[in-house]
């Protein structure tokens, strides 16, 4: 008897504790921000590479099972001088027998003053050869915990000769 009710006293207590966390998150804040990924797809620095297929130097972005790893420089602005405020780290890969799809799994890291330490993750199928990709934010860290969202990527600007082009990202986020 004594025991019951010592167990049910825990559990009550815990369920105080578990209430009392939910409270803690708080209330959902929405950021939005409009980024510029500096892509580099070759010449001496690439910021893009593939890592399966073609070895001749060209892209085959439509070849389904083709994996490219970036590090994109994200700025402010559209211009590749302006302010840094993350890195676009990670991998894609056409994940469409047809190439249309293309599987995004990147993390933006981001370097500037107010989210040094934070990430966003970007992850989700991008209908590639499209103007405009839409894209699901699944999580965040730091002062993106529990985020998600949405991004939009749009390729305002390519310079074959340079292998460069510039990405505009319109990412909006929920989170605590
Ligand atoms: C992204 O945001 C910019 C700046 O607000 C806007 O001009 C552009 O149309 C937006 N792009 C998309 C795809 O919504």
């Amino acid at each position: 008897m004594a025991s019951s009710s010592f167990k049910l006293s825990f559990l009550l207590l815990l369920a105080i504790f578990i209430c009392s966390n939910a409270v803690e998150l708080g209330q959902l804040k929405e950021t939005s921000m409009t980024l510029y990924f500096q892509d580099w797809f070759g010449g001496p620095n690439p910021t893009l590479i593939q890592i399966t297929g073609r070895s001749d130097g060209f892209m085959s972005y439509e070849k389904f099972g083709t994996v490219f790893v970036t590090d994109d420089p994200v700025t402010i602005g559209f211009d590749g001088s302006s302010a840094q405020v993350a890195r676009a780290q990670g991998m894609y890969v056409t994940s469409a027998l047809d190439g249309s799809i293309s599987h995004v799994m990147i993390s933006l890291v981001f370097t500037n003053e107010e989210y040094k330490g934070s990430t966003l993750q970007i992850q989700g199928a991008s209908p590639q050869f499209e103007r405009v990709r839409e894209v699901a934010v699944v999580s965040g860290t730091g002062k993106f915990r529990l985020g998600r969202g949405h991004a939009t990527f749009e390729t305002i600007h390519i310079d074959v000769e340079k292998s460069y082009c510039v990405i505009q990202s319109n990412v909006t986020v929920l989170h605590y």
